[in-house]
């Protein structure tokens, strides 16, 4: 998937993600232009963010750091 708001893949996205681990909402606004753009990736980002960060109990190792 690519966002055109921030110019940049969802894996480059992710890829800033993986090598400084933010919070997601941190990471939406450090790493792309959605919140001031369409927001359209937010949710796709969302879902990919707790696939890569959740543990067995839910919580995200980020936000539990
Ligand atoms: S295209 Fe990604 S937030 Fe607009």
């Amino acid at each position: 998937m690519y966002c055109l708001c921030s110019d940049a893949s969802h894996d480059d996205i992710m890829s800033k993600q993986q090598l400084d681990p933010l919070p997601f909402h941190l990471m939406i606004d450090a790493y792309t232009k959605c919140a001031e753009g369409c927001g359209s990736c937010i949710e796709a980002l969302r879902e990919r963010f707790e696939m890569e960060y959740s543990d067995a109990h839910g919580a995200t190792s980020v936000e539990a750091a």
